[in-house]
C-alpha cells in the first residue's frame, strides 16, 4: 500500500484573520495545511516542493520511524533545511501505531502556519476498540501572531529576550465569534441528535497548553497521542502542545447551537520578565441538525491557572491493556537518568545586542547543558558518517547541582542558573531500556514544560509536585495500564517519569515542545547505536536529502 501525496508546495499565502490581510507561510495554499489519511502498514511518500522564501523541514510528529529516521524532519538533527526552491521526499512506513498524530514544520518557529493532521486508521478489516463514530473531525488548536513570524522570532530572541505573545488561538485555522472580524469563517460542525462523533483534538500551538470545552456535553476520552486509553469521561479537556487527544461526543442535548472553546492553562501567568501570556479564547460552533438558530451556549472554562484540574486529567489517564498496540511497561531498566528541566540564563554571544536580565541572554537547559543545534551538518550525518565535531556524547545523567528544584525563592540565582551552550546528546544501546526521571526548576520562574521524544512512545509511570522523592516516588509508579505518550507536560513545580525502550538505531531529539524554549537549548538527543543485524541497522540516506 503506498499513499503517495501529489505535489504538496510550500509557499506564500495571503489571508484574511483579525480585520487584516497577512502573508504566511502555508502548505497547498491551506491554513491548516492537508490532512493526511494512511492506514497501518501503509508507505507515506510525501514530495515537499520549497516555494517559501525560508528554509523549511517538515516532522511526522508521533511517528516512530523505523529504520527511516532521515525522515523524521528536525532540522540539523535529522537533515539540513530544504532550501527555497528546492525540494526533499519524505518516505516512511507507519507501522506498530495508529490514531490521531500530525505534522508541521521543525524549523524556527514556522510551525505556526506549517501544519496538519497526520491520521493513521487501523489496517483494513481492525476495528477500533470503541464504539465506531457516526463521523470523525480533526480539531487543531494554533496559535496566531499578526506579524510575520519570522519577524517575531528574531526580534525576540536575537537581543536575550523573549518573542511577543501571540495574538489569538484558532479552532482549524479559525479565531471564532470572541474576536474581532472572526465570526464569519469560525469553525462549524453540524451533528445529528442521537449521534456518537469522534473528534480528534491537536495541540499545535506553539507556546501554550489549553484548556477545552464543549458547553454542555461530556467527552470521553478514547486516545492520546495514538495510543489507546481506558475510557475517560470528562467535561474538560487539557492539552499540552505537541499532544493529541480523542475524545467521543454524543449529541445528546436539546437541538440547538453550542460552543466548543479553548483557552491557555497558564500555570505561572507573568511570573517572569517577559513572560505574560495570551488570555484570548478560541471557539467553534456545534450545531444540531435542523436547529433553530439560536446564540451558541458558552462553555465555562477553568481558570487559566487552575493546575488541580490539569493535573487530575492528565495523572487520571491509563492506557488500554491489551487494546491494539499495547506495550507492557519494561521491568529491567539499563538506564537511570534525572533530568532537569528549566529556564536559566547563559552569557551572550559576541557580538550580540544583549538586553537579558544579569547582563546575560534568557536560556533553558536539561541537567545544565543548554542544547545548540549544529550548522554544518546534521548529527544524522554525522553519526552515520562518522563524523567528529557535530556533538558530543557527554550529556550527563543526572544534575551537577542538587539544589531545592521547585523554590520559588531561586528567581534569578545566578550561582546555578547560569549554563553554558553545547551539543551534548546521550549514547544509547540497540534495544537498551531508559527511565527518565524530569525535574522542573523554579529557576526565573515556575511553568510547565511539555517534553516530547521523537522516534518512541514512552509510558508514564507517575508525576507529581514537588521535589521527586527517590524513595517514596517510586511506590507510586503504575507499571500496570500506563498511559502511552510521545509528549509528556511534566508538571508545573513538579516531575513525571517515563520508560521507553531504544529499538530503532538513529539520532532522536527530546526537547520542550513549547517553542519559546526549544531555541533557548532546552533540548538534547538519543544517540541509538545500530543493532547486530541488518534488519536493525540504518540504511544510507535518500540521495535528495538536503545538505548544509
Ligand atoms: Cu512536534 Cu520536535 O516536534
Amino acid at each position: 500500500n503506498q499513499d503517495s501525496m501529489t505535489v504538496p508546495q510550500v509557499q506564500n499565502l495571503t489571508i484574511q484573520r483579525l480585520c487584516n490581510q497577512h502573508v504566511i507561510t502555508a502548505v497547498n495554499g491551506g491554513l491548516p495545511g492537508p490532512l493526511i489519511e494512511v492506514h497501518e502498514g501503509d508507505t507515506l511518500v510525501v514530495h515537499v516542493f520549497n516555494k517559501s522564501p525560508y528554509n523549511i523541514s517538515i516532522h511526522w510528529h508521533g511517528i516512530f520511524q523505523i529504520l527511516s529516521g532521515w525522515a523524521d524532519g528536525p532540522e540539523y538533527v535529522t537533515q539540513c533545511p530544504i532550501l527555497p526552491g528546492t525540494s526533499y521526499t519524505y518516505t516512511f512506513n507507519i507501522t506498530g501505531q495508529e490514531g490521531t498524530l500530525w505534522w508541521h514544520a521543525h524549523v524556527h518557529w514556522l510551525r505556526a502556519t506549517v501544519y496538519g493532521a497526520l491520521i493513521i486508521r487501523p489496517k483494513k478489516d481492525n476495528c477500533y476498540p470503541f464504539q465506531k463514530p457516526d463521523g470523525e473531525f480533526p480539531i487543531l488548536l494554533g496559535e496566531w501572531w499578526n506579524s510575520n513570524i519570522n519577524d517575531v522570532y528574531n526580534q525576540g530572541f536575537a537581543n536575550g529576550l523573549l518573542p511577543n505573545n501571540s495574538d489569538a488561538f484558532t479552532i482549524n485555522g479559525q479565531p471564532g465569534a470572541l474576536y474581532p472580524c472572526s465570526s464569519s469563517g469560525a469553525y462549524n460542525l453540524t451533528v445529528e441528535q442521537g449521534k456518537t462523533y469522534l473528534l480528534r483534538i491537536i495541540n499545535a500551538a506553539l507556546n501554550t497548553q489549553l484548556f477545552f470545552k464543549i458547553a454542555n456535553h461530556n467527552m470521553t476520552v478514547v486516545a492520546v497521542d495514538a495510543s489507546y486509553t481506558a475510557q475517560m469521561v470528562t467535561d474538560v479537556v487539557v492539552v499540552s502542545p505537541g499532544q493529541t487527544t480523542d475524545v467521543l461526543i454524543t449529541a445528546n442535548q436539546p437541538p440547538a447551537s453550542y460552543y466548543m472553546a479553548a483557552h491557555a492553562y497558564a500555570s505561572a501567568p507573568g511570573a517572569a520578565p517577559g513572560t505574560g501570556f495570551d488570555n484570548t479564547t478560541t471557539t467553534g460552533v456545534i450545531v444540531y441538525k435542523n436547529s433553530k438558530p439560536s446564540t451558541p451556549v458558552m462553555p465555562a472554562l477553568p481558570a487559566f491557572n487552575d493546575t488541580p484540574t490539569a493535573f487530575k486529567f492528565n495523572s487520571n489517564l491509563t492506557g488500554l491493556v491489551n487494546g491494539p498496540h499495547w506495550i507492557p511497561v519494561p521491568l529491567k531498566i539499563d538506564e537511570h537518568m534525572f533530568v532537569t528541566v528549566g529556564l536559566g540564563l547563559s552569557p551572550c554571544a559576541a557580538n550580540a545586542t544583549c538586553l537579558g536580565p544579569s547582563g546575560m541572554s534568557f536560556s533553558a537547559n536539561m541537567n545544565n547543558a543548554s542544547f545548540q543545534f549544529p550548522t554544518k551538518l546534521s548529527m544524522l550525518q554525522a553519526f552515520f558518517n562518522n563524523v567528529g565535531g557535530i556533538y558530543t556524547t557527554d550529556f550527563p545523567d543526572n544534575p551537577p547541582l542538587v539544589f531545592d528544584y521547585t523554590n520559588s525563592n531561586n528567581g534569578l540565582n545566578t550561582s546555578i542558573l547560569t549554563t553554558l551552550k553545547s551539543s551534548k546528546v546521550k549514547k544509547l544501546k540497540f534495544n537498551s531500556t531508559v527511565q527518565i526521571v524530569f525535574q522542573n526548576t523554579a529557576l526565573i520562574t515556575l511553568e510547565n514544560h511539555p517534553i516530547h521524544l521523537h522516534g518512541f512512545n514512552f509510558h508514564v509511570l507517575a508525576q507529581g509536585f514537588g521535589n521527586y522523592d527517590v524513595v517514596n516516588a517510586p511506590k507510586q509508579f503504575n507499571l500496570v495500564n500506563p498511559q502511552i505518550r510521545n509528549t509528556i507536560g511534566v508538571p508545573v513545580g513538579g516531575w513525571a517519569v517515563i520508560r521507553f525502550t531504544a529499538n530503532n538505531p538513529g539520532v532522536w531529539l527530546m526537547h520542550c515542545h513549547l517553542d519559546i524554549h526549544l531555541p533557548l537549548g532546552l533540548a538534547t538527543a538519543f544517540v541509538v547505536e545500530n543493532g547486530p543485524t541488518l534488519s536493525t541497522t540504518l540504511p544510507p540516506p535518500p540521495s535528495d536529502l538536503p545538505k548544509c
